[in-house]
């Protein structure tokens, strides 16, 4: 990579800061000088801070353009199974005939979970938010494998991330259904990696004859696509944190599944689908739009910290929205309305001087309430598809020597005082 040089003049005397380009996307300027200046770099929020190097994910939110690996996101979705996406992820490159093979053989034989983790589920109250169960089972996956482990050993991390891709759909299936006070459904492994979420979401013991709707599944199967990573975004800057302290794997993806719940992010598609219902009619809109322009709401399910054009996976599921439900045969009000509240929007100035356009949660809430899932599950499949991601990202930290991540902070607090006794103070 090209190398040249900033210089930075502070207190009368110049540092030359190093810049380097990446392959693609903006150049960095390396800071560390400003140690020696005496100065810390503020940057709440990180909106101008690369704080690692990564080869995994691109995203020019000018342009509107996501690749991963390379790849556009538009072509996977469209063309690529969702495990082949995560070898990807994992890889640097799409599986051949042979490792893709291989791949789905390991994945298939690791869906199952330890029986013993049925008891953790138990300890919730049905009605308890499926993401509050997947941060703590997810995390007590570390339990059931931290003996023994090695993170200095690549064996040890490579079947790590085959477990949790393998496992994530099995534990989110468990946690729907001790929602809804059903038996957990073993996984299958004659099916496909989304027919069998499919399966153990909605089929039953009593139902023997249960048949996966193959559009619910290559829905789905599309969405963990459009899902499965996204550069450093808050959640994958959590696992990566997290995992900078060496920490067991299993809890880094729990502190993941953490972050993403958040409504300003992963929690957005299920806020999408409450604001939709708080709407509720298209004549209702200019009304809401001004409790929008009045900042008391925001309009979930736009905007975007990184996208200041269209978000690509939006494009892509508001084209499977349209296919989806043409195909189930399904009149969703909802689409409507979202699709008026996206026009009105877009031709708004608020909105077009903010670059406020949809993000990947506006249409998936859509297609994931016509396809039978329900609205607290919404953010529960992005974790699954997210898996990948975060596993990804994890690994490619491990794959070199690193730093703890440990942020400093400009200080703003008392100057130092001496201790008053409790009768002194006021
Ligand atoms: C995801 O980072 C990722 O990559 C995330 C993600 C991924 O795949 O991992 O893409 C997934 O999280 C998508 C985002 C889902 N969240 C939402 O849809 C929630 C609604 N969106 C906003 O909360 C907001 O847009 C964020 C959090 C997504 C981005 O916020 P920023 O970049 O910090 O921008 P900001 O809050 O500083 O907003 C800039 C301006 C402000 O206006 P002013 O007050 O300065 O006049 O835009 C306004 C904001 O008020 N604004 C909005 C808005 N988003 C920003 N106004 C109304 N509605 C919105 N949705």
């Amino acid at each position: 990579m090209a190398e040249n040089n900033a210089t930075l003049t502070v207190d009368g005397k110049d540092y030359q800061l190093p810049i380097t380009e990446g392959t693609l996307g903006p150049s960095v300027i390396d800071v560390a000088a400003f140690q020696k200046a005496g100065y810390w770099t503020y940057d709440p929020g990180f909106m101008v801070t690369a704080p690692v190097e990564s080869k995994i994910t691109f995203i020019d939110g000018g342009k509107g353009e996501l690749l991963y690996r390379g790849y556009p996101i538009d072509q996977l979705a469209n063309n690529a199974e969702y495990l082949e996406v995560a070898y990807a992820l994992i890889h640097g490159e799409l599986p051949n005939a042979e490792q893709k093979t291989e791949f789905y053989k390991k994945i298939h034989s690791h869906t199952a979970v330890h029986d013993q983790l049925r008891k953790f589920f138990e300890g919730f109250r049905r009605d308890a938010h499926p993401m509050a169960i997947m941060v703590g089972v997810v995390g007590a996956l570390s339990a059931f494998y931290h003996e023994g482990f090695d993170v200095n050993d690549v064996r040890h991390r490579e079947i790590t991330a085959i477990r949790l891709i393998a496992k994530m759909p099995t534990l989110a299936a468990m946690s729907y259904k001790y929602s809804q006070g059903e038996p957990f459904m073993y996984p299958r492994n004659d099916f496909t990696y989304a027919e069998n979420f499919v399966y153990m979401m909605f089929a039953t013991p009593a139902d023997v004859n249960f048949q996966v709707n193959p559009i619910i599944a290559k829905a789905l199967d599309k969405i963990f696509t459009l899902h499965a990573d996204h550069e450093q975004n808050a959640s994958t800057s959590t696992v990566r944190l997290a995992g900078s302290t060496g920490a067991n794997p299993y809890a880094c993806i729990a502190a993941g599944i953490a972050a993403l719940w958040g409504p300003s992010h992963g929690g957005a598609n299920e806020a999408v689908l409450e604001m939709l219902d708080e709407i509720g009619t298209v004549e209702n809109v200019p009304a809401f739009m001004e409790k929008v322009k009045s900042r008391e709401v925001k309009l979930m399910g736009f905007g975007h910290r990184v996208y200041k054009n269209f978000d690509p996976r939006a494009q892509v599921l508001k084209e499977t929205c349209d296919e989806v439900l043409h195909a189930l045969g399904i009149n969703d009000p909802k689409l409507e309305l979202a699709m008026a509240l996206e026009k009105i929007a877009l031709e708004d100035p608020f909105f077009i001087e903010r670059n406020l356009y949809p993000n990947v949660d506006f249409y998936s809430g859509i297609i994931l309430k016509a396809i039978g899932i329900p609205t607290s599950m919404f953010t529960v499949i992005f974790s699954l598809a997210r898996t990948s991601g975060w596993i990804s990202h994890w690994l490619e930290m491990h794959s070199e020597p690193f730093k703890i991540g440990r942020p400093r902070q400009l200080y703003t607090g008392e100057t130092q005082r001496d201790f008053v006794e409790i009768e002194d103070r006021k």
